[in-house]
C-alpha cells in the first residue's frame, strides 16, 4: 500500500465527520432561531439540551480521533510549514469544548427567560462560528497536505478568504 493510499482514508473519514458535525450544528442553530412561545417551551428546552449533549459527545470523540489519528502530524511531515497550524488547531480543541460546556451549563438552568434563551442562542452561534472556522482550516490542511499545493499560510490560514 502506498503512503497516499494509507493517508487518504484517514482524511476522508475526518471530512465525513466534519459534515456530520456541521449538520448537527446547523440543526441546533435552527432550533435556537425558531424558539416557540408558551406551552411548547418545555419541549424546546428539552430538545435543545438533548441536541447540545449529542453534539458535545460527538465533538469530543472527533477531537480525540484527530489527535490520535495522526493525520495532522502526517500533513506536517509532508508540508512542514503547516506545523504552526497544527499547534493552533490542537490548542483550540479544549477551548471549543469549554465553550460548548458553557452553553450547555446555561441551557441547563430552569426556567430560562426569553432574554436568557436569546443569550444562549447568541452564545451558541458564536461557538458555531468558531467551530466551523476550525474545521474549515482542517479541511484546507487535508487538501494542502495530501492533495494540492494551495500555498496555505499558517500564520493566517484564512487569508485567502479575506476573513
Ligand atoms: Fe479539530
Ligand atoms: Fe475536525
Amino acid at each position: 500500500m502506498s503512503e497516499d493510499q494509507h493517508v487518504q482514508p484517514i482524511g476522508g473519514h475526518i471530512q465525513r465527520q466534519h459534515q456530520e458535525l456541521q449538520k448537527l450544528v446547523r440543526a441546533i442553530g435552527h432550533l435556537f432561531s425558531h424558539q416557540p412561545e408558551g406551552t411548547s417551551l418545555g419541549n424546546f428546552a428539552n430538545e435543545a439540551r438533548h441536541a447540545l449533549a449529542e453534539l458535545r459527545h460527538h465533538l469530543a470523540e472527533h477531537f480525540t480521533q484527530e489527535e490520535d489519528g495522526g493525520y495532522l502530524e502526517e500533513a506536517v511531515a509532508r508540508v512542514p510549514r503547516l506545523g504552526t497550524c497544527v499547534a493552533m488547531l490542537e490548542k483550540q480543541h479544549p477551548e471549543l469544548l469549554a465553550e460548548i460546556d458553557r452553553v450547555i451549563a446555561c441551557a441547563a438552568v430552569q426556567p430560562a427567560t426569553a432574554e436568557q434563551r436569546q443569550q444562549i442562542g447568541a452564545d451558541f452561534a458564536r461557538f458555531a462560528r468558531n467551530l466551523l472556522r476550525h474545521e474549515d482550516i482542517e479541511n484546507r490542511m487535508l487538501q494542502e497536505g495530501f492533495n494540492d499545493d494551495l500555498g496555505m499560510e499558517c500564520d493566517n490560514p484564512l487569508a485567502k478568504d479575506g476573513t
